[in-house]
């Protein structure tokens, strides 16, 4: 689809590979919708790029009906969605002192990730199934956003691996559910990113961590994936797969 003119709505755009995305959407010539936390810098930074911004939680399933229409209405329509909602904990399976993983903490990671992305997802494709389509017949492009750990978790990251696994396995569903209306849904899965989520890891850590990628041996830019999440957006035969864009990188266990 072409940006000039399309209408995104950013889930996570205040910070991050979703903010950059944003950015290089919004540069474009397509108009920008940031939703992202309360406490946020959601406000400033859409200002920035002459954007919009709702405050939403993607874990108030009920609450986030009313934001998408909200942000839909303020656009006048939607073509583009990426989310990049997301987190994780770290806790094993059995802990070293025996005791076992939170099933409260585990299903709050489902919640967040799997959840949450597809109920967004679900709430944005109706409002895409409005759309005229284009003249390939295109209404609308979603990517959501995984990890390289749903395909090899590390050693502690069992409720991430679950949901993250969850999002790239019903990438390619959701394509085909949506395919007779020319909604494409994609899922990108990253190494480690330079984003808000990582800034706390020293250099040190940074560096054994990207250790075993193949090149480059380093994180992530966040503009690195807003290029691929606008090439997804662009290229109509993108589509039901999760990409990984990790420089070679396949975790250890640890
Ligand atoms: N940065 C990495 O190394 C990395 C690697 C693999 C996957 N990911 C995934 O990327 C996503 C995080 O993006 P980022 O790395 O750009 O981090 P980031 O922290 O810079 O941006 C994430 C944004 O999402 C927003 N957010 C968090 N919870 C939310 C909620 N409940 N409702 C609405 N907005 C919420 C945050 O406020 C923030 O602005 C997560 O899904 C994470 O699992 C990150």
């Amino acid at each position: 689809m072409e940006i000039q003119g399309s209408n995104g709505i950013f889930v996570g755009g205040a910070s991050g590979m979703c903010r950059a995305t944003a950015q290089r959407f919004a540069d474009r010539g397509g108009n920008v919708l940031i939703l992202d936390l309360e406490k946020s810098d959601g406000q400033q930074v859409a200002a920035d790029m002459g954007a919009k911004y709702l405050p939403c939680n993607v874990m108030d399933f009920e609450g986030m009906e009313t934001v998408i229409a909200d942000a839909v209405n303020a656009l006048g329509s939607v073509q583009f969605m990426l989310n990049t909602a997301g987190g994780a904990v770290a806790q094993r399976t059995l802990q070293r002192d025996g005791t076992r993983h939170s099933l409260d903490d585990f299903r709050r990671i489902i919640d967040l990730n799997l959840i949450g992305s597809f109920n967004v997802n679900a709430i944005i494709a109706e409002h895409m199934a409005r759309n005229e389509p284009n003249e390939e017949g295109e209404r609308g492009v979603m990517i959501n956003t995984a990890s390289i750990a749903a395909f090899e978790g590390q050693i502690g990251q069992v409720a991430y691996t679950a949901a993250k696994g969850g999002i790239a396995a019903m990438t390619l569903t959701m394509a085909r559910d949506l395919g007779t209306l020319g909604i494409r849904c994609m899922t990108i899965a990253p190494s480690l990113f330079e984003t808000g989520l990582t800034e706390r890891i020293p250099d040190e850590m940074a560096q054994q961590l990207t250790k075993d990628a193949a090149f480059p041996k380093r994180m992530g830019k966040p503009d690195e994936f807003a290029a691929m999440a606008i090439a997804i957006f662009e290229c109509a035969m993108m589509n039901g797969s999760t990409i990984r864009v990790d420089g070679g990188q396949r975790f250890a266990p640890r």
